[in-house]
């Protein structure tokens, strides 16, 4: 099994029933050995240094149902907010004085007919902070809002593609969502030049290893900049609000793998991760996770945006923690690179890597 993490780590590649062995082993040293190695890789990219994104989550309001979401459309439970353009500024310029040089604009999806206000907001953004990267969360939208957007200065985008199975993926969303829009969505995003972000929840209801492993075939032949793994925490208020948790190990596992499949990704040690294991955050480092994505939303809103239940929402998570996060990355010899961080401006050229 060890032969199937040296051959991954050499030729970033492997044969899809060995994902899928690799997937199932619990042997304890093979799964060591996998994180070992994946951490090796991610200090020659990217030395000791994780990157920070603020993450501003601009609204829970969303069009959207999809079944294991806490502010999915039906979701009467929440109370809805919109942050106003001030917040939005004052919340990055919060951020940008502690030290943030990324920031993440996160929201449920909007009725179409604010795109041209999410444009104004970048637009403000770019032009106050033109040393920042502006990174976007804000699910599917027509491919001339995406164009509108990345021309008023976003640089990225992160947008999950949930599940590669479209049997799957049907289970998770509404008859109104499907997978090939959710793929054209993330093809239009990387013809345009955006960096691309996707990935899944791990142990979402109906999830089998065989989706899995689609996925990571997926994400090989995509090759995103970055990837958003989180184990899938439920949400009492939706149908999957009485499902397990996702695995944190499983998750952990992933974070390993595509660090070896995609030694430059950029992938965050995910909140939803910390949120089921008190350690999470620095387990996914050590698994591999290079990135580190605290709240500088304001403090009264923050509560809403509950995508899931026992979300973290302060000390290290949050942006008033980042010396507590310093301090703790510092335990394990890491520290916060202050960096844009974009992709491929790490130490160690891609071709060192073949990809
Ligand atoms: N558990 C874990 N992650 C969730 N997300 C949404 N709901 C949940 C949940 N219940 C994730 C989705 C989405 C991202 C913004 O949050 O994968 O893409």
């Amino acid at each position: 099994m060890r032969g199937l993490v040296d051959i991954l780590r050499a030729e970033h590649h492997l044969e899809t029933n060995d994902y899928r062995a690799l997937l199932e082993c619990d042997d304890e040293s093979v799964v060591t050995y996998l994180h070992r190695q994946a951490r090796e890789v991610g200090d020659a990219v990217f030395g000791k240094g994780i990157f920070v994104r603020g993450l501003v989550e601009l609204t829970n309001v969303c069009r959207n149902n999809c079944y294991y979401c806490g502010i999915r459309k039906s979701n009467t439970a929440v109370e809805r907010y919109m942050l106003t353009t001030e917040q939005v500024l004052q919340s990055c310029q919060q951020g940008y004085e502690v030290g943030f040089r990324t920031f993440v604009l996160q929201g449920g999806e909007l009725p179409r007919d604010k795109a041209q206000w999410l444009v104004e907001l970048v637009s403000m953004i770019r032009q106050r902070w033109s040393d920042c990267a502006i990174t976007l969360s804000l699910g599917e939208w027509p491919r001339d809002v995406y164009e509108a957007l990345l021309k008023a200065g976003a640089n990225r985008y992160l947008l999950r593609h949930e599940s590669h199975n479209a049997e799957h993926y049907a289970k998770l969303h509404p008859a109104e969502m499907s997978l090939s829009n959710r793929l054209l969505c993330l093809t239009w995003l990387k013809e345009l030049g955006y960096q691309v972000g996707t990935g899944i929840m791990v142990g979402s209801p109906w999830q089998s290893l065989d989706n899995i492993v689609e996925d990571i075939e997926f994400i090989e032949q995509f090759k995103p900049e970055m990837i958003g793994l989180g184990p899938f925490v439920p949400q009492h208020d939706t149908p999957f609000g009485k499902y397990a948790n996702g695995s944190a190990e499983l998750t952990c596992k992933l974070y390993s793998i595509f660090r070896l499949m995609l030694p430059n990704a950029l992938i965050p040690s995910t909140t939803s991760l910390n949120t089921i294991d008190t350690n999470g955050r620095v387990k996914g480092i050590m698994a591999g996770a290079n990135v580190v994505m605290p709240n500088l939303s304001p403090v009264s809103v923050r509560g809403n945006y509950t995508l899931y239940d026992g979300k973290a929402i302060t000390n290290a998570e949050a942006a008033e923690g980042v010396a507590q996060l310093e301090t703790q990355l510092a335990t394990i010899g890491y520290h916060i690179d202050w960096g844009r961080g974009d992709y491929n401006q790490c130490a160690i050229p891609n071709a060192q890597f073949g990809n």
